[in-house]
């Protein structure tokens, strides 16, 4: 086994103020989708606006291994486009090789739906981190519809998938999870009966609405969805919109950065993506949505933010985790510079991201002399209303690409030099954020 050797990257410090106007990278969890729908479809389908980054490259090479061919092309706004022709009705072939699937967890996760009602058997492989992941949540539920995993009292990968005949099943799940939930919902498209998952509270629900465009019947609503089984997909048209996830990171930098002032364009405006910006509006922040229209079913419009001076700490529900899940490491930036504490009520979640993500904030803050700490399953971080980096700081990432991007721009918005570790992982989610940094930055 290869011992990872970590790669530290000097990051500079803004120049300037973050202004103008910016179109993020496509959404990843609707780009995952798009891709692994149309690969299940009978037909070809057109996608546009695809995010061009690893996790989603690996959710292409893996379909394409089962046969779907792909001929998704960079256009020159660096978004991927073109077609998807899929297995459909024949399902998926049996592949010759493990299945890579990086560091995504919704690649695999979502593909042990998809493969488990063909009668094929597939190696499921990722990266050190994703071998690292809870994988049981996703194959109890499929085994109990008639999937086979393997080997047995292994609950991480790399895992045996064995597909077969499914029946349908009522599944309560034990946590607010898209990937999980989609799985079960994937799986049962093809299954018979009617399969149905309730969910302790509501994860995000890009896989409900866009089944629909592929052909299948999906009836869902807040905490529970369900399919009907022997349904068929065929092909459609998918625009991706930009990514709530990514323009999080420059909601958020702008909100602390003193003259910054942002409208990022086109963005999702599903409510089950954007609870950050409920967030920072409740911290003080100046920050608006201006709704557009709809891509599909997903709305998407503007986002509009300034730099708030004086931002106050608050809390956030348990019921909301699920609706910023993911930006909770770049609110964690912004509750540190706010006054007062900002709790969020449970991170139980992040434990089991790309790296641990609750232990990684409180690591990352203490480097700045911001205490936090996980009482039970909250997050208590007590802010001290400006942000303090000391030079040279040598932040840990883990490869992870969300708290990468948290740390240099604790760096940068602090306007002092940092080291980032791992760097580069932001390429799993948004490869091109120095760029857009250093756009925002020239804009001035
Ligand atoms: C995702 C769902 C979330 C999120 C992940 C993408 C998806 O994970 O953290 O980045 O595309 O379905 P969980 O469903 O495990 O909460």
């Amino acid at each position: 086994m290869t011992t990872h050797q970590t790669i530290y990257t000097p990051i500079k410090p803004l120049s300037a103020p973050l202004t103008g106007t910016l179109k993020v990278p496509g959404d990843k969890s609707i780009s995952h989708r798009s891709v692994l729908f149309s690969a299940m479809a009978e037909g070809t389908s057109h996608l546009d606006g695809v995010l061009d980054s690893q996790d989603v490259r690996s959710s292409m090479s893996v379909v394409q291994a089962l046969g779907a061919q792909v001929q998704l092309d960079v256009q020159p706004d660096g978004s991927l486009a073109g077609t998807v022709t899929g297995w459909g009705n024949e399902g998926p072939r049996q592949p010759d090789a493990p299945l890579y699937c990086g560091n995504s967890g919704t690649t695999v996760r979502l593909l042990m739906g998809v493969l488990a009602p063909w009668s094929i058997q597939a190696q499921l492989t990722g990266d050190e981190s994703l071998s690292r992941r809870p994988m049981a949540r996703i194959f109890t539920p499929l085994q109990s519809m008639g999937a086979a995993f393997s080997p047995e009292g292994r609950s991480t990968l790399p895992l045996c998938e064995q597909g077969g005949n499914l029946h349908a099943i009522e599944y309560q799940m034990p946590v607010a999870s898209a990937q999980l939930k989609s799985a079960v919902l994937l799986a049962g498209v093809f299954a018979s009966g009617t399969t149905r998952v309730t969910e302790p509270s509501c994860s995000r629900n890009h896989t409900e609405l866009m089944l629909p465009s592929f052909g299948v019947q999906v009836e869902h609503g807040p905490g529970w969805a369900q399919v009907h089984g022997g349904q068929s997909m065929h092909a459609c048209d998918v625009s991706v919109p930009a990514d709530p996830s990514s323009a999080a990171f420059m909601c958020c930098a702008a909100a602390i950065t003193p003259g910054s002032s942002l409208r990022l364009t086109q963005v999702s405006l599903n409510p089950a993506r954007i609870g950050f910006i409920n967030v920072l509006a409740r911290m003080g922040a100046q920050i608006r949505v201006e709704p557009s229209g709809a891509l599909g079913a997903e709305p998407y419009g503007d986002i509009v933010v300034q730099y708030s001076p004086q931002l106050t700490g608050t809390t956030v529900a348990e019921s909301e985790i699920a609706s910023l899940v993911d930006e909770i490491p770049i609110l964690a930036l912004v509750a540190s510079v706010c006054s007062g504490a900002t709790v969020f009520e449970d991170v139980s979640e992040l434990r089991v991201k790309e790296t641990d993500r609750a232990q990684a904030i409180i690591d990352g803050l203490a480097l700045m002399g911001v205490e936090a700490t996980c009482i039970g399953n909250a997050l208590h971080i007590q802010g001290r209303k400006s942000l303090q980096v000391a030079p040279g700081t040598r932040f840990e990432s883990g490869a992870d690409h969300r708290l990468a991007m948290t740390w240099a721009l604790a760096g940068m918005c602090a306007s002092v030099e940092v080291v980032v570790g791992d760097f580069d992982s932001v390429a799993i989610s948004y490869p091109g954020f120095m760029h857009d940094v250093a756009t925002l930055q020239a804009a001035v």
